[in-house]
């Protein structure tokens, strides 16, 4: 496995582009870089034009400069394949090389990523580029990291052209064989879709209505996999020529386009780009999501966090800076989450160009009179003392079931509701953070047993081998929590009959016969017990049938009033709970709380605002506490027997956290979490809704 100890430290730096500087600056950049504490920077990611400027036709002589350059000053290079964004005479030459919407409109040159995945020349011109990047700085003592592509599927992660219309058939005759399979599978006995030739069959473009709902399914499989081709070309040319040099591509945490447990497994290590919005609620919730599902792509390995903003974006309508200790205080936060490198996008702002707007670590004014590149310096100096985290480990007894194939399926229309499923896994994230979890993403065909609570927010599409993972899960002994308008569906999009969800109904102890639709503006109730706490439930209540299952939560409106909204259920030597609706964070922070308690699991309760973390450096164990409050301090009570990790200090008992102050805290052998308490809560920070 690979492993970040070769860089000697945590891994600091940046997106470095010197092509869009005069050569003047290159010396000042690699000067400034050391004085940051920058030891890689991603080099060459949109030079294709530079690289290449007429078909067939090389140019190194910058790059060959800035490599030594770079390599003269200590500082490594995570060398870009240099694909993501083809020159203009490339989408010239072949203009069936641009994309295509599914409207059938061609997208046009002048930004970036401008390619179809399935266009031949495009990718022969793209092999012969990455040979040449792949040849001739294999051997420079300058590369550590190759850095596929860029992003891949951001802009364009579904191009609905004949070529792809061509791979999509040899996709589907691989994966069905015959015409009838796909029949059956598509359902296409509906609205008279039948099929009787494999040429007739077309991409999910613009239709009259509704698509047929397997074949929107299977075609986001498809461009997945498709792309995921692009991908694996190009790593299999930098391996054949340097198997001993790290292959990565940076992801871009939740977005629909790739599946991305399928695509880490071909990574030797995974890379994120996060980029929470610092006027969102809560951006250290936001990022750390994506955070906690890199390092869960493959098993718990460290990760880079490869490209981050040093201030503001440029890219939303309203940019907000980072304030002053926000970009610390979100680096602290990867670190927790299990990264190993922190670095930007990207090391100077642009002059010119597209996003000139987008802050730099070099901020336009220079380093001298600047509040971020002061912020980024002493990060890079504070991260010398943090290097033993390199070694940690982040475990989690609690994880959040998660699935592309699901979501895609869940996003297809035609459904009872529109329901967005980022906004609930995220609430379930929450509340589980609140509880001070460390949180893993789990697949459902994924190893299951080393977890003591597993939930799944909404798993609409479950395969029968799924479903039978959870089973044996909650019968050995797991704590199930599963959300409404799961087990729906099989892996072609048909419905599981007998009463939803009909793959675990044995689990959970109830069936459920329908669902009442919470249209914005109606809302039901759920109360804990006759005297228990009410809480609003809005999109989605069910009608739930126990069979075994105990209610610990009615609904108090509406036809449902006094039926099941919340239930447990005792199944083999485990426990299965049901949510029937969208509930608030503070109601499944109870059910958690309950969840967890029972499984021995320890807790605390704490607001949105604070964040907790616990890894594991052998025997040891580090609380990483940050207070995320912009504005006001916090105070806490330490469980006994801490020291501060930086300097081995014995920590005082009570600790105040100024806004966006950090604390690492080490103790021998596990922390006593359900010692850890806020001890000035303001009104205003309790659990939010
Ligand atoms: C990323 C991309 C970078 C840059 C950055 C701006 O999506 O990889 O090239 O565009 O966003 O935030």
């Amino acid at each position: 496995m690979f492993e970040i100890q070769p860089f000697g430290g945590i891994i600091y730096g940046a997106d470095y582009n010197p092509e869009q500087w005069p050569r003047d600056t290159w010396r000042d950049d690699a000067r400034l870089m050391n004085e940051a504490g920058v030891n890689l920077v991603s080099l060459g990611i949109f030079s294709w034009a530079h690289l290449e400027p007429r078909p067939g036709e090389y140019d190194f002589t910058w790059l060959d400069e800035v490599m030594d350059l770079l390599h003269e000053h200590g500082i490594n290079v995570n060398l870009a394949t240099a694909t993501a964004s083809p020159p203009p005479w490339l989408s010239l030459k072949y203009p069936d090389s641009r994309p295509v919407t599914a409207d059938g409109v061609r997208l046009e040159v002048g930004a970036r990523q401008l390619y179809c995945p399935s266009h031949q020349p495009f990718r022969a011109h793209a092999r012969l580029l990455v040979e040449q990047i792949a040849q001739r700085y294999g051997p420079h003592p300058a590369l550590k990291l190759w850095h596929i592509n860029n992003e891949y599927g951001c802009h364009v992660d579904q191009c609905f052209c004949a070529l792809c219309a061509e791979a999509f058939r040899a996709w589907l005759q691989a994966k069905y064989q015959t015409l009838d399979a796909l029949n059956d599978a598509w359902g296409t006995a509906f609205w008279s879709q039948r099929y009787g030739d494999w040429a007739e069959i077309q991409p999910p473009r613009r239709a009259p209505t509704f698509a047929n709902p397997t074949q929107q399914l299977d075609w986001r499989r498809f461009s997945s996999d498709n792309i995921l081709e692009l991908y694996r070309m190009e790593a299999g040319v930098v391996r054949a020529v340097t198997p001993h040099i790290p292959v990565t591509t940076n992801f871009l945490g939740f977005i629909p386009g790739l599946d991305y447990f399928k695509w880490a497994q071909e990574e030797d290590v995974v890379s994120l780009d996060a980029y929470p919005d610092p006027a969102g609620p809560h951006p250290h919730l936001e990022a750390g999501m994506s955070y906690d599902m890199m390092r869960s792509l493959r098993g718990g390995q460290r990760w880079i966090l490869m490209e981050q903003a040093p201030s503001a974006v440029n890219w939303r309508p309203y940019n907000a800076p980072k304030r002053p200790g926000l970009m610390r205080m979100l680096n602290h936060q990867a670190l927790a989450h299990g990264a190993s490198g922190l670095m930007f996008f990207q090391w100077r702002a642009s002059r010119a160009g597209a996003e000139k707007f987008h802050s730099g670590m070099v901020q336009h004014v220079g380093p001298a009179r600047s509040r971020v590149w002061e912020e980024i310096r002493s990060l890079g100096q504070e991260l010398r003392t943090l290097t033993r985290l390199t070694g940690a480990q982040v475990p989690a007894r609690a994880a959040i079931m998660f699935d592309w194939n699901s979501w895609w399926a869940l996003n297809v229309d035609s459904k009872p509701a529109v329901l967005p499923l980022l906004p609930l896994v995220q609430k379930w994230y929450a509340a589980l953070r609140s509880l001070g979890q460390n949180v893993d993403f789990v697949h459902p065909d994924g190893d299951l047993q080393g977890y003591d609570l597993v939930v799944m927010p909404n798993q609409y599409l479950l395969a029968q081998g799924s479903a039978q993972n959870i089973r044996q899960f909650v019968d050995g002994g797991g704590t199930l929590v599963t959300g409404f308008f799961s087990g729906i569906v099989d892996e072609h999009e048909h419905i599981q009959l007998g009463g939803y969800p009909a793959l675990l109904t044995d689990v959970l102890g109830l069936w459920v016969e329908e669902w009442v639709v919470l249209p914005p503006g109606e809302h039901n109730r759920v109360r804990f017990g006759a005297q228990g706490e009410a809480h609003d439930v809005l999109h989605w209540a069910e009608v739930i049938h126990p069979e075994g299952a105990e209610t610990l939560a009615t609904f108090d409106q509406d036809f449902i009033a006094g039926q099941p909204a919340v239930t447990r259920h005792g199944y083999g030597a485990g426990r299965a709970y049901y949510v029937g609706g969208d509930l608030p964070q503070a109601a499944l922070a109870q059910v958690f709380e309950e969840a967890l308690t029972h499984a021995g699991v320890p807790t605390c309760r704490l607001p949105d605002t604070v964040s907790v973390s616990v890894s594991r450096l052998g025997g040891r164990s580090v609380l990483h506490l940050l207070n995320a409050h912009p504005t006001q301090a916090l105070a806490f009570t330490l469980p006994a027997g801490g020291v501060h990790f930086e300097d081995g200090r014995p920590a005082a008992p009570s600790l105040t956290l100024l806004p966006y102050g950090v604390t690492l805290i080490e103790f021998e052998g596990e922390v006593a979490l359900d010692e850890l308490q806020l001890t000035q809560a303001p009104a205003a920070l309790t659990l939010s809704h």
